[in-house]
């Protein structure tokens, strides 16, 4: 039951504070949600709910930023991550789950001919790109979208020498003209296209791809004979058991795969063609927690659950009906909010194109949202899991149609 103070979460704050910079890094901090509205601190999650630490449940529409597309502390994955945990799994050789992970992903994504693992979905796309450049002896690479937090892909250059920043050259979503132009001013020299298929900024309404946009990078890359690399570590095993390729039906060459694949353990794949994954053999990518089977163990437990279970239908319908209930009270309230196009990852946006004050009247939404006990991102869109049923629809929309009251009043 919720009881509305955030003590103990400002209290592990100020410790916070005095020895981790800034107290929480990166995309958790406080500045980041609504500062006095939200925790700071979780303690654990169950199912479609997670508890801060002063003991206030709420719906979980984050769910970790995207893994836990099972729910929280789902059993039958926990149980396979325990029973290798338990037979040791941080060996001086890999353990059998890399190879049966390997064989699984070659069966269920239309692009993993081989795989490649590590723990971030960072690792896999840096990983995408060292795999690009090694496979074509060539240097540029064009992206257009988040790829993490490493230097060739940073969101600004802080820390990061203009060398580096200088191979990247960045190309707009939905726009093949200009990936066009890029290709054709750095022609022979681009190693490698990395984009996300479905255009999820930070700070924006997702955006799907225009009718033929996926098709005409893909001819583009064939022209141009460099590889065309999918990040789908947010789409993969959510929008279709084979990501956005699937749904879309056209795929690359290499895919960046993690999130739901393993349902909140780190790891994380690169999938692909095996004539450029074989490239990995003429560089050296390791490291000390690579091979580790527990995540992998885990990985092959959720995907057997994905396999064997209409997980991803039910998420699409609940969505759908989400999503009609979220056009509804839109309607009703004149609540200034784009929707997203996917039931999957539902998000009410505040455009700053359609009203002043939008941060505002998004911060007070979203600081209502949080005190009714809904915990959703106010400028991320959101992620549904298997656990997200009628009572958290019901609960969700009801939590709006307050926010929105607040928000315009
Ligand atoms: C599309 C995409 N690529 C890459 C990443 C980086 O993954 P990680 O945070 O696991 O390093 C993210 C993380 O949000 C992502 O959404």
């Amino acid at each position: 039951m919720a009881k509305n103070t955030r003590l103990e979460s400002q209290k592990l704050f100020e410790r916070a504070r005095a020895v981790i910079p800034g107290g929480v890094p990166g995309i958790r901090a406080p500045e980041n949600f609504v500062e006095d509205a939200y925790p700071i601190f979780l303690a654990g999650g169950s199912g479609a709910y997670v508890t801060d630490v002063d003991g206030n449940d709420y719906l979980d529409m984050l769910l970790g930023y995207g893994p836990m597309l099972l729910g929280h502390a789902c059993q039958e994955v926990d149980h396979a991550a325990n029973t290798r945990q338990q037979a040791g799994f941080c060996l001086n050789l890999p353990q059998p789950e890399l190879v049966m992970l390997a064989e699984r992903l070659a069966e269920l994504h239309p692009c993993a001919e081989q795989s490649l693992f590590f723990k971030t979905g960072s690792d896999a796309t840096s990983a995408a790109i060292r795999l690009a450049r090694t496979h074509t002896g060539r240097d540029i690479v064009l992206r257009c979208g988040y790829h993490g937090w490493h230097d060739w892909c940073l969101e600004g250059d802080a820390g990061v020498p203009a060398a580096v920043t200088e191979s990247v050259i960045e190309f707009g979503y939905n726009d093949p003209d200009q990936l066009r132009d890029l290709l054709l001013k750095y022609q022979g020299q681009v190693a490698g296209v990395i984009l996300t298929p479905v255009g999820h900024d930070f700070d924006a309404q997702i955006e799907p791809p225009g009718a033929h946009y996926l098709r005409d990078v893909r001819a583009l890359a064939d022209e141009h004979e460099t590889v065309l690399i999918f990040d789908e570590v947010r789409t993969g095993f959510r929008l279709a058991m084979g990501g956005a390729q699937e749904l879309y039906g056209v795929i690359p060459d290499l895919t960046a795969l993690g999130k739901a694949m393993s349902n909140g353990y780190p790891v994380s794949a690169l999938v692909g063609r095996r004539e450029i994954m074989e490239a990995a053999r003429r560089t050296f990518i390791s490291s000390t927690y690579f091979p580790n089977g527990l995540s992998m163990a885990a990985a092959l437990a959720t995907l057997e659950i994905l396999a064997r279970e209409p997980v991803l239908t039910q998420i699409a319908q609940v969505g759908q009906q989400l999503a009609t209930g979220l056009q509804t009270v839109v309607d009703e309230t004149g609540l200034p909010v784009t929707l997203s196009p996917y039931p999957q990852m539902p998000f009410l946006y505040f455009d700053r194109s359609l009203a002043s004050d939008q941060d505002q009247r998004r911060d007070r939404f979203y600081g209502t949202l949080a005190q009714q006990g809904i915990f959703a991102h106010p400028r991320h869109h959101g992620f549904l899991s298997w656990r997200h049923g009628q009572a958290e629809i019901e609960r969700f929309l009801e939590g709006v149609s307050n926010a929105a009251r607040s928000a315009l009043g």
